[in-house]
C-alpha cells in the first residue's frame, strides 16, 4: 500500500527519490517523506502529496548520494506530518521507512518505554526503529545483525529500509509479506530499492526480488542477501521487460483514461501467442503442463478481492458453461478465515492485478497447506502471487497505475476465457464448432472494444445529466451480473457516489424500494437468452419513474422506446459480453468523477496494492 524507494550510488539522490515517489504515489498518497544521509541523517516529511513534500524539501539541503523515500497509506495513526515516514530512532542516528503492519508493536513499545524510549508518532513503524537501535546499542552488534535480530521479534508484515549515521555507506532492506525489489545500477556500487519496479526502470532493467524473510544488505558497494535465520543466499538477478513509456500518461489527462483506451491493445496482448483462430489453435503454457490435473479437478475455487473478484465471478460462468467443472468464487479475506473445505482434488485460482494483495496471498498459503494446486492469474510479473503459486498465467496488460482497475479487468477476463476454453477442449465438454466460433470472437474482441470506446461522447452526455445523483443502481443477469457489480464499483471508487450492483431479477427483493425519479439505473441489456426478462425489469423501473441507462446490443430497437439513454455496443458472444459492456461503464464513471472534481487516479482512502489485511 505504501510506496518505498531508496538509492545508494554516485548520483544525487534527491531527484531519484522525488521522481520515484511520484511514480509510487498510486500505492498510497496521504503523506510522504525522505531521509538523506550526508554526514548526518536528514529527514523531511509532509502530510499530503509528494508535490507538497517537494515544495517543502526543495528549499532545504537535500544533497547526498544515499537516501530513501516513502509515500504512506495510513494504517496506524492519522495522516499528518508526525506520522509520515521516515521515522527516527530515539537518538536520531537511525531512520526507517516501512510498508506493512507490525502487529505486536504495542507490547514492544511498552517494553521499550520502560527502558526510557520516547515515541513521537502514533505509528507501529517507529517502534521497530527504536527496537533496532536498542538491540544495536545493547547487544553491540553490527547494524545488519541488529536489524535481523529485531525482525526476529516482530510479528506482522513489512518491507523496510534502514539508514544509519553510524554506517554511512550502508543501506539495509528486508521483506516479509510486503514486496521489495532491488535494482542493480549500471555503475558498480549503485543500487535501488523499491516496492515495485516503477521507480527503478528508468535506471536499470536488472533486478533482484527479495523473498519473504530475506534481508538485503548493501555495504562497500556489494549486495548481500541473507535470511532472517542468517543464511546467506545468492541473489537471483532478473531482467525486467517494462518500458518507461508505460509509466507515463502519454498525453491523456489521467492514467485511468489512458488505461481505458489501451484496452484494445492490452486485450490483444493477453491473447498474443496463445490463440490463432485460423488454425483452431489455443494454448496457454501454464495450463498445458497441468491439463490432466485441470481435467480431473472436482472443483475450482477462485479467490480475489475487488475488481479481481469480479473477474472471478465472470470466470465462474465461463468454467461452468464450457468446462463443466463446479466453481466457487470467494473473497480472499473471507476464505482465509473461515476454515474452508479444500482437498487435493481442488484447483485454486487466485486472481490479482498487483500480485501483492495480502488477503489473496494468505488465502493461497492456506489452500497450499491443504494440498490444492494453485494456478495464479496475475498482471505484475515477478510479484509475490506468481511466486507463491504452482503455475499460472500472466495477463500481460502492462502496468496499471490508475487506482480503479480497468485494463487489468478485461485482460483477466480474457485470460480466464482462454483457460476455460482450453480446459473444455481437453475435457471434451465443448463442441468443435462452438470452440472455433469462440476463438473467432476472441480475435475480434480488440476491434469490438475499439468500437465500444466510441461511446465516449455519449457517456459524457450521460455523465453531465447524472453527475449529481446520490445513488446509482446497476443491474445485469448472467454474464451481465458481474459487469453490473464492476460498473457500480468503478463509480463508487472514483466519484464517491453510492452505487450498488444487483442481479436484475433480485431487484424486486429489495432495491426496487429505492427507485424513484431521482434514481439512475444502469442496465446491461444485451441480446441473449434472458433479454426479454431484462426488458421486463426495465419496465418495472420505468413504472416507478426511475431513469434507465441501458447498455444494449447494436441495432436494438425495443429498449430504445423505453430507456432514457441507450448505449449500443457491438454484438459479440454472450460469454464475451463482460469485456465489451464494461467499457462504457468505465467511461461513465470516469467522466462523472472528473465532472465532480474528484482525483480520478488517486481516489481518497483507496490504494492500488493492498498489502495489509
Ligand atoms: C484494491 C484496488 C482494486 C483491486 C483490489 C484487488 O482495492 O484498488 O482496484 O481490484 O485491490 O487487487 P489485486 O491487485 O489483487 O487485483
Amino acid at each position: 500500500m505504501c510506496g518505498i524507494v531508496a538509492y545508494i550510488g554516485h548520483r544525487e539522490v534527491y531527484p531519484i527519490l522525488i521522481k520515484g515517489l511520484q511514480r509510487l504515489e498510486y500505492r498510497g498518497y496521504d503523506s510522504a517523506g525522505i531521509a538523506i544521509l550526508n554526514g548526518n541523517l536528514k529527514v523531511y516529511k509532509k502530510a499530503g502529496k509528494v508535490s507538497d513534500l517537494h515544495n517543502f524539501a526543495k528549499d532545504h539541503d537535500t544533497s547526498g548520494h544515499i537516501g530513501m523515500g516513502h509515500t504512506r497509506w495510513a494504517t496506524h495513526g492519522e495522516p499528518n506530518d508526525r506520522n509520515a515516514h521516515p521515522h527516527y530512532s530515539q537518538n536520531g542516528r537511525f531512520a526507517i521507512i516501512h510498508n506493512g503492519i507490525i502487529e505486536n508493536y504495542a507490547s514492544i513499545k511498552a517494553e521499550l518505554q520502560k527502558r526510557g524510549h520516547e515515541f513521537k508518532s502514533d505509528t507501529d513503524t517507529e517502534v521497530l526503529v527504536h527496537l533496532i537501535e536498542d538491540i544495536y546499542e545493547n547487544a553491540h552488534v553490527d547494524l545488519d545483525e541488529a536489524v535481523r535480530l529485531a525482525l526476529g521479534e516482530v510479528i506482522g508484515a513489512y518491507a523496510i529500509v534502514i539508514l544509519s549515521n553510524d554506517h554511512p555507506g550502508e543501506l539495509i532492506c528486508a521483506r516479509k509479506g510486503s514486496p521489495i525489489v532491488m535494482g542493480i545500477g549500471k555503475e558498480k556500487g549503485e543500487y535501488f530499492v523499491a516496492s515495485d519496479a516503477t521507480p527503478i526502470i528508468e535506471y536499470t532493467n536488472n533486478v533482484v526480488y527479495l523473498n519473504d524473510g530475506e534481508l538485503g544488505l548493501i555495504r562497500n558497494g556489494e549486495l548481500t542477501v541473507k535470511t532472517i535465520e542468517n543464511q546467506v543466499k545468492t541473489p537471483y538477478v532478473q531482467e525486467l521487460e517494462m518500458k518507461i513509456e508505460q509509466l507515463e500518461k502519454g498525453g491523456y489527462e489521467h492514467f485511468m483514461l489512458k488505461e481505458i483506451y489501451e484496452q484494445p491493445r492490452s486485450i490483444w496482448d493477453s491473447m498474443r501467442g496463445r490463440i490463432d483462430a485460423s488454425k483452431g489453435f489455443l494454448r496457454m503454457g501454464g495450463i498445458s503442463e497441468y491439463e490432466n490435473k485441470f481435467a480431473n479437478a472436482k472443483r475450482i475455487l477462485i479467490i480475489g478481492c475487488g475488481t479481481s473478484w469480479h473477474a472471478g465471478l465472470v470466470a465462474e460462468y465461463l468454467f461452468e458453461e464450457f468446462a463443466r467443472i463446479p466453481v466457487e468464487v470467494e473473497y480472499a479475506s473471507e476464505f482465509r478465515y473461515r476454515n474452508p473445505v479444500i482437498t487435493e482434488d481442488d484447483i485454486v485460482i487466485p486472481i490479482s492485478q498487483s500480485g501483492e494483495t495480502a488477503d489473496t496471498l494468505a488465502a493461497i498459503e492456506l489452500a497450499k497447506s491443504k494440498g490444492a494446486m494453485i494456478f495464479g492469474v496475475c498482471n505484475v510479473v515477478g510479484s509475490s502471487i506468481p511466486r507463491a503459486t504452482h503455475a499460472g498465467a500472466y495477463t500481460h496488460a502492462g502496468p496499471e497505475i490508475g487506482v480503479a482497475s480497468t485494463k487489468a479487468f478485461t485482460a483477466q477476463v480474457t485470460v480466464l476465457t482462454l483457460m476455460a476454453l482450453q480446459i473444455a477442449r481437453h475435457r471434451g465438454t465443448i463442441t468443435d464448432s462452438r470452440f472455433h466460433q469462440l476463438l473467432n470472437e476472441l480475435e475480434a474482441l480488440p476491434s469490438k472494444v475499439e468500437r465500444a470506446l466510441e461511446t465516449n461522447a455519449q457517456t459524457i452526455e450521460i455523465a453531465k445529466r447524472y453527475k449529481d445523483a446520490r445513488n446509482f443502481l446497476y443491474l445485469g443477469r448472467g454474464y451481465g451480473f458481474p459487469v453490473a457489480l464492476e460498473g457500480a464499483l468503478k463509480l463508487k471508487e472514483i466519484s464517491y457516489i453510492h452505487a450498488e450492483g444487483y442481479p436484475a431479477a433480485e431487484m424486486k427483493h429489495g432495491p426496487i424500494a429505492l427507485i424513484d425519479a431521482e434514481m439512475p439505473v444502469v442496465v446491461i441489456a444485451n441480446k441473449n437468452d434472458t433479454y426479454e426478462k431484462v426488458v421486463s425489469n426495465i419496465q418495472e423501473v420505468k413504472a416507478r419513474k426511475g431513469n434507465i441507462i441501458a447498455i444494449v446490443t447494436e441495432g436494438d430497437t425495443t429498449i430504445k422506446t423505453m430507456a432514457d439513454y441507450v448505449i449500443e455496443i457491438p454484438e459479440t458472444d454472450d460469454a464475451l459480453v463482460p469485456i465489451v459492456s464494461v467499457i462504457p461503464l468505465q467511461l461513465l464513471s470516469y467522466h462523472i468523477a472528473v465532472m465532480r472534481g474528484c482525483n480520478v487516479d488517486q481516489p481518497r482512502n483507496l490504494a492500488k496494492s493492498v498489502t495489509v489485511e
